[in-house]
């Protein structure tokens, strides 16, 4: 009996969804190349996340497209927050024109990289049929059954950066400053960039503070001679009081846009101190640039993790770190659930151990 014909070479698509993150481009690079390298597989990029497969924008990677972006901050193939084809901006679904584009690519997978957003529209598509793999990004490492994400290094070092500087400012004027720093609804970057900046307060979303707590500390700090350094979360909230919403964005999966709790914080502290109180809202510099060392290889191994997955058909599944190890998580455990600050983490006690405030009483 003749052997039977040979299988035609997978083809592969990725996409980036949801915000920009340092170290997508490592993912691409890694997805790409060892796809290529390992199964033979022709690999294309769809631009623009899930918008990319509505609007038809996709492009083939070679091993010299993805040459020099390892360090690159951002993602080559561009991304999209506010795309959800199963509900696009003015209500309809629109899954079967995206899958009818994916098919007429003639993909045989598709690696999704994003947030919880984007795995809970990734999940869609593999139960509408579509193969589909996924992996983990986001600064605020708030993803369940994942231990870390990638991005989440870099901007904890942001974070960590900014509050040194601000710390000289704070202590030639004996200054209380405040910094807010990113995250949603979990305190994992405040935590981190506040711990490795050196903040003494640090407020999070997950522990309310009070007005009176933060004040009654910076007043002890002064009358020691002392300024303060606040690390201040942007799901932060005073106990009892709401979160502090900058904008909503109409057509986002994830409508909410947090901010300006550091504004509030300020002006609720400023009558109860002498010295003077600002703030700095650290926004978008913490999702830029370059990723840290630690993050490219995070990222390399999350994407050859992902490519490892495609060659054993390993569908609906997202790439995940458990005790340091790249497992795979089913993408139905992922979407819709985020991973907050336990209060009594080791980091946690850590700070409330080393005389740190965190605003409660
Ligand atoms: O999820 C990442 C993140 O940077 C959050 O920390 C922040 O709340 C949000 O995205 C900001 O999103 P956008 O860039 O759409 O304003």
């Amino acid at each position: 009996m003749a052997a039977p014909p040979p299988l035609p070479p997978l083809h592969v698509g990725v996409l980036t969804g949801g915000g920009d993150c340092p170290g997508l481009n490592a993912v691409i690079r890694a997805v790409t190349l060892a796809l290529r390298h390992e199964a033979g597989a022709r690999v294309t990029g769809i631009e623009r996340g899930f918008r990319g497969l509505l609007d038809g924008r996709a492009r083939e990677l070679h091993e010299a497209d993805v040459a020099g972006i390892l360090c690159e901050g951002g993602t080559v193939l561009g991304s999209d927050n506010t795309c959800d084809p199963f509900h696009t901006a003015d209500g309809s679904d629109r899954s079967a024109a995206a899958l009818a584009f994916a098919r007429s690519l003639g993909l045989d997978a598709l690696v999704v990289i994003g947030g919880d957003g984007t795995m809970a529209i990734a999940h869609r598509f593999h139960q509408a049929g579509l193969p589909v793999v996924g992996v983990p990004k986001t600064i605020d490492n708030d993803l369940a059954h994942t231990e870390r994400t990638f991005g989440f290094d870099s901007a904890v070092a942001v974070v960590a950066q900014a509050l040194e500087r601000l710390a000289t400012t704070a202590r030639s004027h004996g200054r209380v400053m405040i910094a807010e720093t990113m995250g949603r609804y979990a305190g994992w970057i405040a935590l981190e960039g506040g711990m490795a900046g050196g903040a003494d307060v640090i407020l999070l979303p997950e522990v309310p503070f009070t007005v009176a707590a933060v004040a009654a500390r910076c007043r002890a700090r002064a009358q020691a001679g002392r300024s303060t350094l606040v690390c201040i979360a942007e799901g932060a909230h005073a106990a009892g009081q709401g979160l502090s919403v900058s904008a909503t964005l109409q057509g986002s999966p994830d409508p909410l846009r947090l901010g300006g709790v550091a504004a509030v914080l300020q002006a609720a502290l400023q009558p109860l101190l002498d010295c003077e109180v600002r703030h700095t809202v650290l926004g978008h510099t913490q999702r830029g640039g370059t990723p840290t060392a630690f993050d490219r290889v995070l990222a390399t191994r999350f994407g050859y993790h992902a490519a490892q997955l495609v060659q054993q058909r390993q569908w609906g599944r997202m790439v995940a770190l458990q005790a340091d190890t790249c497992v795979s998580v089913p993408l139905g455990d992922v979407a819709g659930r985020t991973r907050r600050v336990p209060p009594g983490h080791a980091l946690v006690q850590a700070a409330r151990g080393l005389g740190l405030s965190l605003g409660d009483a």
